[in-house]
């Protein structure tokens, strides 16, 4: 293909989008530029758009598609679900089940409750922190992301700007207009610095209902919170009677025992969405029955509601379950040996191209980066950085395009079951052209 091409029918749907939409999409994820390429179909690992362009998808609806297109146990359940029902008023068993797998799998599960996406989980799990420690305020580390739920958004790409000391971190807000009492209730904590976190969370103890984190962030190129912090963490939470949030909803896909499993530590409650969805719109909040009890209307006076015209509806309940019955240890072991390839051969492809770049990452979760050596937090990614990140980035998401491979722009690689060897040895033959005409494009822009 060509990107951009203004004869392309994706640049006319853009034109079009533009007239209907502000920033033609839903979906501020998406920064193509000059135009965004429309979808049309798919198969495995191939992506094909509207222009019958066709890529290998490395992207999968950032983590949800973990078994592509057309992975038929999914589409045989959502079409033998279509033909009983869409969705009505009253539960069905297929909630049970998709609750008892996953509580069978993650160490911190023993309960289950739904919602639609990873964002109206998070919401729903501090409203039960809320609900069961009667305290108002939210922990979380500083860059995190948790979805658009504006508390958690609070220190969502912060800048040295509006970022504080790096042992006190400020609050600021992303969405303009936020309002400071709620910004208030945001304590914003060093991801890695066990030292001033604990410092923090001392000062705020008895105020705090929960800490959110993700044991394994993609913004930080999937760089694994230490054990040694994440046991602070639970430490602290038990001793202060703080509920512990982990935020599954990207890096679940890590493991068969989920993130909890891969990094040893069990939180109070979980939040999940993606995989567990099947491809179609999913969240679930889940944790041990006593952190889940704030939601059992069985048990006496109702302490914190959650319902919902579409939670647990039964399409996304009978995709989630055919999803994670095709996830088994063994195909973990195969996404984190596809993830290693493809790592490894980027590795090669850099220095190929004499590009100080490196791939990052763990399982199935890669993440390139235009600078080399570890970044342990938000601050220092930023920093390494530099600035016009985004924009070197869009150059090589650009080239790639060209060469069929779709990442994210933020230079994200998420790998899927159907995906063989052989795709990801194209991968890399394709990502090593892009990569010597962006060498090129930096040395031109420098
Ligand atoms: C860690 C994390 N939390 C929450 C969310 C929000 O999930 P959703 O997009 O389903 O609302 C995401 C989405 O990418 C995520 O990566």
């Amino acid at each position: 293909m060509s990107f951009p091409d203004p004869q392309s029918r994706s640049a006319a749907l853009f034109e079009r989008a533009r007239r209907i939409m502000p920033g033609a999409n839903t979906r501020h994820m998406i920064t193509f530029g000059p135009y965004i390429v429309y979808g049309s179909h798919g198969a495995g690992c191939r992506l094909v758009d509207v222009d019958g362009n066709v890529y290998i998808d490395w992207v999968n609806n950032f983590s949800a598609q973990i078994h592509g297109y057309g992975y038929r146990p999914i589409v045989e359940a959502v079409r033998a679900q279509t033909e009983r029902m869409l969705c009505c008023i009253l539960p069905g068993e297929a909630e049970i089940e998709l609750a008892e797998i996953i509580a069978w799998r993650l160490p911190g599960v023993e309960q289950v409750r739904f919602a639609n996406s990873g964002t109206e989980a998070v919401m729903v799990a501090v409203k039960g922190a809320r609900g069961l420690t009667g305290r108002s305020k939210v922990a979380k580390t500083e860059g995190g992301y948790h979805g658009q739920y504006d508390l958690v958004e609070a220190s969502f790409l912060p800048t040295p700007e509006n970022w504080g000391p790096a042992t006190r971190p400020a609050a600021p807000p992303f969405a303009r207009g936020t309002p400071q009492s709620l910004l208030d209730q945001a304590v914003i904590v060093p991801f890695n610095d066990a030292t001033a976190t604990l410092e923090i969370l001392e000062e705020q103890a008895g105020q705090l209902a929960a800490v959110i984190i993700d044991p394994i962030p993609a913004r930080l190129g999937f760089v694994q919170a230490d054990r040694a912090y994440l046991q602070a963490l639970r430490d602290y939470c038990s001793r202060t009677g703080t509920l512990l949030v982990f935020d599954e909803v990207f890096c679940n896909r890590v493991g068969f025992h989920g993130a909890q499993g891969h990094v040893g530590v069990t939180p109070d409650l979980t939040v999940l969405g993606k995989i567990i969805g099947g491809g179609l719109p999913i969240g679930a909040i889940g944790g041990t029955r006593a952190a889940m009890s704030v939601f059992d209307n069985l048990a006496g006076p109702l302490r914190v509601s959650h319902s919902g015209t579409f939670t647990a509806n039964p399409m996304s309940m009978v995709a989630g379950i055919a999803s994670l019955q095709g996830l088994t240890p063994d195909v973990f072991a195969r996404l984190a040996a596809q993830g290693d390839r493809l790592r490894a051969g980027l590795a090669a492809r850099f220095r190929e191209a004499g590009l100080a770049m490196q791939a990052s990452g763990v399982g199935s979760m890669s993440s390139l980066q235009l600078f080399v050596g570890p970044a342990r937090n938000y601050r220092e990614f930023h920093l390494k950085s530099g600035p016009g990140y985004l924009q070197r980035m869009q150059r090589l998401h650009r080239e790639m395009l060209d060469e069929g491979v779709l990442m994210a722009t933020r230079g994200l690689m998420i790998g899927s079951t159907p995906m063989t060897d052989a795709d990801v040895d194209e991968t890399l033959e394709r990502a090593g052209r892009a990569l010597q005409r962006f060498a090129a494009s930096e040395q031109a822009v420098a």
